[in-house]
């Protein structure tokens, strides 16, 4: 494992929320994360969540180059950087929050629009686990049910689902180790890299693994906006 950066007690959180996405697996005419649910577009319920967590000093939306859905909000700040993958997006947001003025060693929550369910004590939870951590981690779920491997529609294996976790967001690490993890994997067009903890494991680190919640979903299929609806719904009466 590479050595971890040294712990700074001033360091600051700031959050990531990468937009950009066409979310084609949802079904809607318009990119998921601006779909109404219970009533306002996704993007605002997760906003809405981070806005409620005073520990996170600033959040930065990261939407398509042209896309203009938040530009008459003043109260969002938004960066047009969006990239061809959420890893490029990511990357990008966080060379926006550099011009910035956040530090190599501040803290970043990168949190996926698209989870409009997490709550502030999730955040919250994640934030108490990373900060004494010489690392950061994620918000993460055991695997509850039993995994299979599959080719042309049929199962070929049955995966052992022990010490399995599926990662969530948000996920927690330092602006600078972030940043150059990511860049180390530019090159190849960030492949493999699906989250940010999959570049922090390839730069050699081992994130912590914080338990989230199963209704932390990222809202993906069809199907999933009722479910967020109804969630956002139970939890205002
Ligand atoms: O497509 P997926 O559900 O994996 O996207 C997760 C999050 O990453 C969404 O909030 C989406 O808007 C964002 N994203 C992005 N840039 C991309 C692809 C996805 O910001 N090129």
């Amino acid at each position: 494992m590479s050595q971890p950066p040294t712990l700074l007690a001033d360091a600051r959180c700031f959050a990531l929320l990468p937009c950009a996405g066409s979310g084609s697996r949802a079904g809607t005419a318009a990119p998921k994360q601006y779909q109404p649910v219970a009533g306002v577009p996704m993007v605002r319920h997760t906003l809405a969540a981070f806005a409620a967590v005073s520990r996170i000093a600033r959040v930065l939306v990261v939407v398509a180059p042209g896309d203009g859905v938040l530009a008459a909000d003043a109260s969002i700040s938004v960066a047009a950087c969006g990239g061809a993958t959420r890893a490029e997006s990511v990357f990008n947001g966080l060379a926006a929050l550099r011009a910035q003025g956040v530090r190599d060693d501040d803290w970043v929550l990168v949190h996926d629009a698209a989870r409009c369910l997490i709550t502030p004590a999730q955040i919250d939870a994640l934030i108490d686990a990373c900060l004494p951590d010489a690392v950061g981690g994620l918000l993460a779920l055991p695997l509850p049910d039993t995994l299979k491997s599959e080719s042309g529609g049929r199962v070929v294996a049955t995966i052992d689902r022990d010490h399995k976790w599926l990662a969530q967001t948000p996920q927690m690490f330092r602006l600078g180790l972030l940043h150059d993890a990511l860049a180390a994997r530019a090159a190849t067009g960030f492949a493999g890299i699906t989250d940010e903890a999959s570049a922090v494991e390839a730069a050699g680190f081992q994130p912590l693994l914080v338990r989230g919640s199963a209704q932390n979903i990222k809202v993906t299929y069809p199907e999933d906006f009722a479910l967020a609806e109804a969630v956002l719904r139970s939890r205002t009466t």
